[in-house]
C-alpha cells in the first residue's frame, strides 16, 4: 500500500495551518465526490477502476493475443498528451532498462504521434519497413495534428504492404463513440475501435483502453493494475484526514501558499522518468491556469543532483520536493572487494548498489530539508502493475482535490488550444486565413 510520509514539510508548516487546508481538502472531496464542483461532466476517472468489468479486460487482451498469434513484432501506438503518457509511463516503469536491446515474448511497443519531429518519423519508418507491424492509434478528439501526421504515413503503409483487407486487421482506434474524424475514418474503414467516454479527459484516461491496451500489448498484467487502482479508489474516497489524497493535496496547497511555487517529483530510478511526464502534464494541465498554480517539474536522482542539485540546495527557495520511493527491488547487485582499493570503495564491499542509492535518498532529503525546500515522500512496496494502478489513482484524485482547494477547474485546458491556433494559421489550414495574414506580420 502506498504511503506518504510528510516529516519533512514539519519545519515549513504549522500544526494548525495543516488542520484548516485538511479541512479545505475535504471539503473539496466532498464537492468532488458528489459532483457538483467546476467541470463535474469530467468525473468519469472517478469511479472508473471499480467499473472496469472482466469483459473488457478481455477484450483488449484478446487483441494481444490475436497480434501474438499474426505474429506482430512491432506495435506502433500512436498518440499525444494523455493519449501517450499514461501507457509510456507504465510500459517504461515495469520494462527491462534496455527492452528494445533485448528479445521479447511478444511485440515491441514504440510510441508515434507525441512529436513533430520528421527526422524521429523517418527512423519509426526505417524500423516499420523491417517489421512485421501493428498500429493502435488513440485520439479522443480525433482531431490533433500529430497523430494524425502519423497515422496517415502508417495507414498508408500498412495498406500498401499488407492490403486494405489485412489492413483492418492491424490497425485499432480508441477514440470518442460519435465525434471526431478518426471515427469517421474507423467506421468508414471497418477498424476495430475502443471508446474514450465522453465523461474522461485525456489526462485522466490511463485506466481506459487509452492506457491499458498499449500497456498490455508490451506484456504486462492490467488486471493486477486495475485491483491497484480500485484499493486506491477506496482508500481516496474516504472523508478522512488519514485519506493520503486528502493529505498531500491539502500539504502542497499550504507549501503553495507559502510561496513554494515549484513542485519538483523526485525519482531515484530511471524507470520513473516517464511516470514524472504524466504526472507533469496530470497536474500542469489541472491546476496551471487563471494566474495560478504549482509548476510541476521532476528530477532523476542522483543523476540531476550534478546538474540540478546545486539550485535545488542553494537557489531561490520557490521549491518543494515529493520524493517517490520504491521499498523494495527485484534486482541485486553487489559491490565487490577489491585488493588494491585505489578508488577507496572498499568500506563498501559486500553492499548492494541500492543500499547506495538509498543512502543517498535520505542524505539528499535531509540536505535539502536544511537548506530549505520542504519535503514529501511517496512509498511504494514494488514497481510492479498493482503499485502503479495505486500511483496512478492516488494522483488523479489528489489532483482533483488539489485543484478545488487552489479554485480552478481541474477537468479544462483552454490554454493548451492558443499554440494550435497559430500553428494551423502558419501552415496555412483552410479557415485560418486572417491570423495567418497577423502572424506573417511578425515573422
Ligand atoms: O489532456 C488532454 O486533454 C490533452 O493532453 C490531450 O490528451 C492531447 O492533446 C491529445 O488529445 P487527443 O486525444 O484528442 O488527440
Amino acid at each position: 500500500m502506498i504511503n506518504l510520509d510528510l516529516k519533512g514539510c514539519s519545519s515549513f508548516v504549522n500544526e494548525k495551518q495543516f488542520e484548516d487546508y485538511t479541512a479545505r481538502a475535504l471539503e473539496a472531496l466532498s464537492i468532488l465526490d458528489s459532483g457538483t464542483g467546476a467541470g463535474s461532466n469530467f468525473l468519469g476517472w472517478n469511479r472508473l477502476p471499480s467499473e472496469i468489468t472482466q469483459e473488457m479486460l478481455e477484450d483488449y487482451l484478446s487483441v494481444v493475443d490475436k497480434w501474438i498469434e499474426m505474429e506482430i513484432d512491432l506495435v506502433v501506438v500512436i498518440g499525444i498528451g494523455g493519449s501517450y503518457l499514461g501507457a509510456k509511463a507504465a510500459i517504461e516503469a515495469l520494462s527491462h532498462s534496455f527492452h528494445q536491446m533485448g528479445p521479447s515474448r511478444g511485440p515491441k511497443v514504440v510510441f508515434a504521434g507525441h512529436n513533430l519531429s520528421e527526422e524521429y518519423i523517418a527512423e519509426l519508418m526505417d524500423m516499420v519497413s523491417v517489421k512485421n507491424v501493428a498500429c493502435v492509434v488513440i485520439s479522443k478528439s480525433g482531431t490533433t495534428t500529430e497523430p494524425a501526421v502519423v497515422f496517415r504515413l502508417i495507414k498508408k503503409y500498412i495498406e500498401e504492404t499488407y492490403g486494405i483487407k489485412e489492413a483492418r486487421k492491424r490497425i485499432i482506434a480508441v477514440t470518442d463513440k460519435e465525434r471526431g474524424a478518426l471515427r469517421l475514418l474507423s467506421n468508414q474503414e471497418g477498424y476495430k475501435t475502443f471508446v474514450i467516454e465522453e465523461n474522461i479527459g485525456g489526462r485522466f484516461s490511463v485506466l481506459t483502453a487509452v492506457g491499458l491496451l498499449p500497456i498490455a500489448l508490451a506484456g504486462f498484467d492490467i488486471t493486477e493494475m486495475v485491483r491497484g487502482a480500485v484499493d486506491m479508489q477506496r482508500i481516496c474516497s474516504e472523508p478522512t484526514k488519514d485519506n493520503p489524497a486528502i493529505r498531500y493535496a491539502a500539504m502542497r496547497n499550504i507549501l503553495y501558499d507559502n510561496g513554494k511555487k515549484i513542485e519538483l517529483l523526485v525519482g531515484f530510478n530511471p524507470k520513473l522518468h516517464y511516470l514524472s511526464e504524466w504526472w507533469k502534464q496530470l497536474f500542469g494541465e489541472s491546476e496551471g491556469k487563471d494566474g495560478k498554480g504549482i509548476f510541476p517539474a521532476s528530477v532523476n536522482f542522483t543523476t540531476d543532483l550534478h546538474s540540478l542539485g546545486q539550485y535545488i540546495q542553494d537557489g531561490e527557495r520557490i521549491l518543494f520536493e515529493t520524493f517517490i520511493d520504491v521499498r523494495t527491488i527485484r534486482r541485486k547487485v553487489e559491490i565487490g572487494y577489491d585488493k588494491q582499493d585505489l578508488d577507496g570503495l572498499n568500506y563498501l564491499a559486500g553492499k548492494n548498489v541500492e543500499f547506495c542509492n538509498k543512502m543517498a535518498q535520505q542524505g539528499t532529503m535531509f540536505a535539502h530539508n536544511d537548506g530549505g525546500v520542504p519535503t514529501m515522500e511517496i512509498s511504494i512496496d514494488l514497481l510492479d502493475e498493482y503499485n502503479l494502478g495505486q500511483l496512478f489513482y492516488f494522483f488523479e484524485k489528489a489532483c482533483g482535490i488539489s485543484a478545488y482547494i487552489l479554485g480552478v477547474n481541474p477537468f479544462d485546458q483552454p490554454g493548451v488550444e492558443d499554440y494550435k491556433k497559430n500553428m494551423f494559421a502558419l501552415l496555412g489550414k483552410p479557415g485560418y486565413e486572417r491570423q495567418s495574414k497577423e502572424l506573417r506580420k511578425r515573422l
